[in-house]
């Protein structure tokens, strides 16, 4: 596959932290970065040994590293709890009474937990699993909207060493039942309903219709957060508060090995399949800890908040893990950022007078959307520093950003990084890298980051390229669920000795990468990562299609949109009603989160001789551009010519 991906992005303004920040701040200038990073490199064993001593141990690690390409262990005889560094660790310190987490409804209740308070409720919670039977090794699978449970859930499992696989609260009956299978699950947890924009999202009926199909679940517990009325089996349901209210306040930490797997947490590829992407303990732990203290400047005093949920990698590393393990306060808040107002994020930032803020470009777009007036109304001065991630930040939304929400006085760190690193790879040091609007600047210590070409070899300065990763960090994945051929094949095939990451990048004379977007059949929908194959694959299961192909198109809100062409099976015409069934049929098979925006029917899809959707040519229709690209192979002129007659006619179908 050629990458003909020029970049059109020309943006030469430079933003450099301010003295001040740079003072007080961990890394405090480019020659500072350097040196740090450079001798990383160069010595990388050296380097995360020394940041894993931070953290405590109830063995010592013997080898920093073991690298059996491209398996990696990390601290290799090392023996840890990450709660035990997320929590106990804290409890003989100042930090015993400092608030951990502190949680805001979408209705506008309020809890707050001290380190102290937070560890109780984890014990409480591991002492229920373990009276349920769960063991070391058992697999507990998350369903659950953004309330403490879910933090003191995933630390519970982590306590005993179960592995948590959290499943995102919007997705369908259909796909938690796949991922729970996948796992091979034990328990599921969910609550009897989420808020969601003021109204009732019923995650207990969803994980009973998901149940109908999953053998290995012996038991759900259910959180009650709207009182809402739901279903109830008696053999198989328990309420939290029954299972915790008699549970001893005390679990010791289980000791397990670094290597042993803390979670698994599912992602579309390149397949129908998503992945079931695997963390380890102790490298995660090392990865999470280091970068959430230099990438977000973490003192001891801050009040840090990141927007991400839960159930993305984004909220495991910079919600719970990362700051917990930094003895930080982190914010979390349950619901939409327009609900009951479109400024209720910066009423939250002015309640709790956040410093570190961390969201989404998708975000961004949005509040930009809605207007400064909603921000103009509170105070942010608290805010020193902010952050963005997901997809590429257009400079029209970081210059906003900077503007409205950073009163020009807060660095803006870009960080680029996935599930499947599970820690920041590329961002900006805040008091030292001088940003520019769009770039994600260069690699945090610790990380080897290049562009290749086809052939794996360096590409030219300016030039695009894929975006790989030259050698082992501690928070990467260390396979597949139980499938390490698709780790290989995904990741190590297709540049020898490298992990591909899918995404293709430019770097400029600075040596900043400016990522460009994915090169393999994975879309960016509000920072949310989804595969074409998936959703194509449920449309075309649905009885009155005969054919789909799925491509992205450009979205001025959520980065990327789902743009499906769909032919029907002979006989059936199209109409609205089929529109909304198969819009209907996605939201039941994945969620709402895949339903197509656009929906262009036609009575064929460009193919080559050879039969293949010319999915690049689809992608140019949906987008309309003109169709320069290369279509010598395309088996059917005619073809092409109605969908782009189709594509420019088509109304918006949502
Ligand atoms: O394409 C890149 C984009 O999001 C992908 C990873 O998605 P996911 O695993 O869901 O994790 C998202 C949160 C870490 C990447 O392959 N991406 C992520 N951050 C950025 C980004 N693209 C550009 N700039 C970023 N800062």
């Amino acid at each position: 596959m050629t990458i003909d991906i020029e970049s059109k992005l020309k943006e030469t303004r430079v933003f450099e932290p301010s003295p001040e920040f740079s003072k007080k701040a961990h890394i405090k200038s480019m020659a500072e970065y350097e040196a740090i990073w450079k001798r990383s490199v160069e010595n990388p064993e050296e380097f995360w040994g020394e940041i894993a001593s931070e953290l405590h141990w109830f063995e010592q690690p013997k080898k920093v590293l073991v690298w059996d390409e491209p398996f990696a262990q990390w601290f290799v005889g090392g023996k840890t709890n990450i709660t035990y560094n997320c929590l106990d660790r804290h409890l003989t310190t100042a930090r015993k009474n400092k608030a951990a987490l502190i949680w805001e409804g979408e209705p506008g209740d309020q809890r707050i937990f001290t380190y102290q308070q937070l560890h109780r409720e984890v014990c409480k919670f591991a002492n229920g699993l373990k009276s349920l039977g769960v063991k070391m090794g058992d697999r507990v699978c998350l369903y659950m909207p953004m309330i403490p449970e879910l933090a003191i859930a995933m630390l519970g499992c982590a306590r005993i060493g179960a592995p948590h696989s959290i499943v995102f609260g919007g997705f369908s009956a259909e796909a938690l039942k796949d991922r729970i299978n996948d796992a091979g699950a034990k328990i599921v947890v969910c609550s009897d309903e989420s808020w969601r924009r003021g109204k009732q999202i019923p995650l207990k009926a969803n994980t009973d219709e998901a149940l109908k199909g999953c053998p290995t679940i012996e038991k759900n517990i259910v959180v009650k957060r709207t009182g809402g009325k739901v279903p109830w089996n008696d053999k198989r349901d328990i309420w939290w508060h029954d299972l915790v209210k008699d549970q001893s306040s005390v679990c010791e930490a289980t000791s397990v090995d670094s290597t042993h797997p803390l979670f698994i947490l599912y992602t579309s590829g390149s397949t129908g399949k998503p992945k079931g992407v695997q963390h380890s303990t102790g490298g995660y732990m090392v990865g999470t800890y280091y970068t959430n203290k230099i990438v977000f400047d973490l003192k001891e005093e801050d009040t840090y908040w990141c927007t991400a949920d839960i159930g993305w990698v984004t909220g495991h590393s910079y919600i719970v893990y990362g700051p917990l393990a930094n003895g930080a306060t982190s914010v979390m808040y349950e619901g939409a950022p327009n609900q009951p107002h479109d400024g209720r994020f910066w009423e939250i930032i002015e309640k709790y007078k956040v410093n570190i803020f961390y969201t989404a470009p998708t975000a961004i777009r949005a509040f930009m959307r809605w207007g400064e007036q909603h921000p103009q109304k509170f105070d942010l001065s608290s805010l020193r520093l902010l952050g963005s991630v997901g997809e590429p930040i257009n400079p029209e939304a970081w210059i906003w950003y900077h503007t409205f929400i950073g009163h020009e006085r807060c660095p803006i760190v870009d960080t680029w990084w996935q599930t499947e690193t599970g820690m920041i790879m590329i961002s900006p040091m805040p008091g030292a890298t001088p940003t520019k609007p769009g770039s994600c600047t260069r690699p945090v210590p610790g990380v080897a980051a290049e562009i290749v070409n086809e052939a794996g070899e360096p590409v030219p300065l300016g030039s695009g390229g894929r975006l790989v990763i030259t050698k082992p960090w501690p928070a990467m994945l260390q396979t597949l669920y139980k499938d390490d051929q698709r780790y290989r094949d995904a990741y190590w095939s297709q540049v020898p000795h490298k992990y591909y990451a899918g995404d293709s990048a430019r770097t400029d004379e600075l040596g900043y990468f400016w990522i460009m977007g994915r090169l393999d059949d994975v879309l960016n929908v509000s920072g949310h990562r989804l595969g074409t194959m998936e959703i194509e694959s449920v449309i075309v299961s649905h009885e009155k299609v005969a054919e789909a192909a799925v491509v992205g198109m450009k979205d001025d809100l959520t980065g990327e949109a789902v743009c499906a062409f769909v032919t029907l099976k002979r006989g059936i015409e199209p109409s609205d009603a089929i529109i909304k069934e198969l819009k209907a049929h996605v939201d039941k098979e994945i969620g709402a989160l895949a339903r197509p925006k656009k929906l262009i029917f036609t009575d064929a899809l460009p193919k080559t001789r050879s039969g293949k959707i010319m999915r690049r040519l689809l992608k140019s229709i949906a987008n309309g551009e003109v169709t320069s690209g290369d279509t010598s192979t395309l088996e059917d002129h005619g073809v092409l010519k109605n969908l782009s007659d189709l594509a420019s006619t088509e109304d918006d179908a949502t």
